[in-house]
């Protein structure tokens, strides 16, 4: 059975976005490859966070994958922090990284962009990081947004460079980003990501907003004035981005949507996308509170822990000697 592996940084709460362009697609792979998903919780620290509030984003992020489908039985949940391995190898993949290589990535250019003050070296070095995550794990597939395709690449090169100088040492991982829904925008500013780090409330949805909020949100979604319903991206940007999201919910082709609300207005559409959203919620949430309730958060990052970490600390070892780290034969 090939691998897979995905991780999701718990710096805010989890969104519409992250639900479609993420954890949807993990589970559809559950059934058909081995699947590693953990909480890069290392990564959330390259940007100042309050401890209380990332030790919740992390308990609320593992209920709600598990909320969504995730079945501990057949996927290893793990935390990023409990495994040391995982900065080991992150620190030995930054040796191996070229300045230029980490100027590249467009996530820490627009950051640069952006603010002028205040970006660690951590947001800097981390696709070094998020490498050693995928390449631990000698993972064939690594499901992401198309955002994080770029840190996937470079994965790929590092695995190629090490291979080249040590010998065979890792797989060598494909990013795998999906068609529809590749990218949820804001529904107030539908040209900008749904992001959890969005300054209005109203442009995103959060997978633990009060349903009928949601509803409301959907329903005041910025559109334009054209009046027609077909999908156009380029110049109906906040149209496009409600027939993917009531696609991606729903499974019906944006096609035959499209069809269904031939001469139809947006309010109609908005409507049915708002009850498709409030109806996930609902269910969503309700899953949520159970398992909250339930107490086995702990069992089972537990059992994901030893189970990432047998493999992890092998890795490591293997690294570590071919490198001349180790200097014990075995
Ligand atoms: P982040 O929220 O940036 O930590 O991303 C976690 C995962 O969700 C990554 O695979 C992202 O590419 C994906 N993701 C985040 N926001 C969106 C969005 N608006 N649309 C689609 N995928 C997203
Ligand atoms: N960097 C990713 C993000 O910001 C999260 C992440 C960390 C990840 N390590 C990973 C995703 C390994 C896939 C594989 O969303």
């Amino acid at each position: 059975m090939k691998r897979m592996l995905s991780g999701i940084k718990p710096t805010g709460r989890l969104t519409l976005g992250n639900y479609i362009g993420a954890i949807r697609q993990f589970l559809e792979y559950q059934n058909d490859y081995e699947l590693f998903i953990f909480i890069a919780n290392m990564h959330a620290i390259t940007v100042p966070i309050d401890p209380k509030e990332l030790k919740q984003n992390t308990k609320d992020l593992i209920a709600l994958y598990m909320a969504c489908g995730l079945d501990s039985e057949k996927t290893t949940l793990f935390l990023q922090s409990d495994l040391p391995q995982h900065t080991e190898l992150g620190w030995i993949l930054t040796c191996h990284s070229y300045m230029g290589e980490l100027q590249r990535m467009t996530q820490y250019k627009d950051k640069c962009a952006k603010q002028e003050s205040g970006i660690t070296a951590g947001l800097f070095t981390y696709p070094a990081l998020m490498a050693a995550d995928i390449l631990m794990y000698d993972a064939d597939y690594v499901p992401v947004g198309v955002d994080q395709k770029q840190h996937v690449e470079l994965a790929r090169n590092l695995a190629e460079r090490f291979n080249h100088r040590y010998g065979d040492s890792f797989v060598v991982p494909e990013p795998i980003v999906p068609k529809v829904g590749a990218k949820i925008m804001s529904l107030q500013n539908p040209t900008k990501k749904m992001s959890k780090s969005e300054e209005n409330p109203k442009g995103t949805i959060d997978l633990l907003d009060e349903p009928s909020v949601a509803r409301k949100k959907i329903m005041s979604a910025v559109t334009d004035s054209l009046g027609i319903i077909q999908y156009d991206p380029e110049n109906q940007p906040g149209l496009a981005n409600l027939l993917t999201i009531l696609s991606s919910l729903s499974n019906e082709p944006i096609d035959s949507i499209v069809n269904r609300f031939q001469g139809k207005g947006y309010g109609d559409l908005k409507k049915e996308v708002a009850e498709a959203v409030y109806n996930f919620l609902s269910e969503l949430q309700a899953k949520y509170r159970e398992i909250i309730a339930s107490g086995k958060i702990d069992e089972i990052i537990q059992a994901g822990n030893e189970k990432a970490g047998k493999i992890a600390y092998k890795k490591v070892a293997k690294i570590k000697r071919k490198l001349g780290l180790s200097i014990q034969k075995r």
